[in-house]
């Protein structure tokens, strides 16, 4: 998959801003605070319609205007975006699209960030928000179960805080919700196991280290079966009743990162767990080109001022392959200067080919 073109206005620092890239490797240059960031934050929304730093929309709208418009070409589709204070819409080859399931999937983007490591200490939610990204990127139909689910929970937890909440109701919204569940876990288990096929050989690709790495499911069930689900519903009834919420179900699974069979978090030096989070992300582009036929486009934003020079390298060559690379840095990675690069300037919001002074 390649991006021809993004078009931005009004989003973030940038007034108006228009780049072609080119296939293989662009890189984009320039100071702290000019914008590189920003631009592959666009990306990343044209591809998940969510910024992958915060939740409210509106500060993604520059200041003092009143609406953002993000636009691209990707293999010849177009995609674009309008935020609004009341929301957003999408539109796909100019037509409106209502539903961000028919819309998300249609460019697709693995990014790299220093950011990333804080996977491991982060709260299940987040790492819950990655597997349901990276599964929505190559199901529509994941993400339509996932939002069925999380409105029958809705409902749920809503009963649950009455003060008689009607049980013969609740057993209804508890059929519906493991019906949903199965597909969903099985979803998740068959992403997680498709991880572990070859995060392994990643991480001993990338670090040169033999640890063992793998992926743990932290699953709500033991087997994904309609009677072990019904017995965990059975099971959270009574403390539910009390709590006033639904304790457990897939809305509180999680997954674990281990090396050598022990929690990442508790044995691996900040280097391998940086090369942990690396491989992660290559078993992901591998596993959207599995799925989807397609590689995904390679955003790298400021990750090789923290690698050692032969890391850098091993990255750079793992990453050839793809077809694009986007690549934010404030100076030229010394081993780019061989690769066939086209490169960008970013000042101020304002971003622009670089000249013949850089080739
Ligand atoms: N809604 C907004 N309106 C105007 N400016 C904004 C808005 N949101 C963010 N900015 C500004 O955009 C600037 C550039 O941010 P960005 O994160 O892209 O920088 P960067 O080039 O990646 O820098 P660094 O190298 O430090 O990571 C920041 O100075 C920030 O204040
Ligand atoms: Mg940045």
């Amino acid at each position: 998959m390649k991006i021809q073109e993004l078009n931005l206005r009004n989003y973030r620092n940038y007034d108006k801003a228009s780049v072609r890239f080119e296939p293989g490797m662009n890189l984009i240059l320039g100071n702290n605070a000019q914008g590189k960031t920003n631009l592959l934050e666009s990306l990343v929304y044209l591809s998940l319609t969510r910024s992958f730093r915060i939740n409210e929309d509106e500060k993604l709208i520059r200041d003092g205007c009143e609406y953002a418009m993000l636009e691209c070409t990707a293999d010849n589709q177009r995609l674009k975006i309008i935020l609004h204070p009341k929301g957003k819409s999408l539109f796909l080859n100019k037509i409106p699209i209502r539903k961000s399931s028919e819309f998300i999937g249609k460019l697709n983007v693995v990014l790299f960030t220093p950011d990333d490591l804080g996977i491991f200490q982060d709260s299940p939610r987040e790492r819950r928000k990655v597997i349901n990204q990276e599964i929505t990127k190559i199901s529509s139909r994941y993400l339509t179960e996932l939002n069925q689910y999380m409105n029958l929970l809705k409902d749920r937890n809503l009963l649950l805080k009455r003060e008689k909440p009607d049980e013969v109701y609740l057993d209804t919204l508890d059929e519906k919700m493991i019906e949903l569940s199965g597909t969903i876990i099985e979803q998740r288990k068959k992403f997680i196991a498709k991880i572990n096929e070859v995060i392994d050989e990643e991480f001993r690709g990338l670090s040169g280290m033999q640890e063992k790495i793998e992926v743990r499911y932290e699953s709500c069930v033991k087997e994904n079966t309609k009677e072990d689900l019904a017995e965990m519903y059975r099971n959270s009834r009574r403390r539910d009743l009390e709590t006033h919420v639904t304790g457990n179900g897939i809305h509180r699974e999680d997954m674990t990162f281990l090396m050598n069979g022990e929690n990442v978090i508790y044995c691996a030096s900040q280097g391998q767990k940086r090369m942990i989070i690396l491989a992660f992300k290559l078993a992901l582009m591998r596993y959207i080109e599995e799925m989807t036929g397609q590689k995904a486009v390679v955003l790298l934003d400021d990750v090789f001022s923290e690698l050692d020079a032969e890391k850098q390298k091993r990255l750079i060559q793992r990453i050839r392959n793809t077809e694009q690379c986007i690549i934010t840095a404030a100076g030229i990675p010394s081993f780019l200067k061989s690769e066939n690069t086209a490169i960008y300037l970013v000042n101020d919001g304002e971003i622009r080919r670089a000249g013949a002074e850089y080739e």
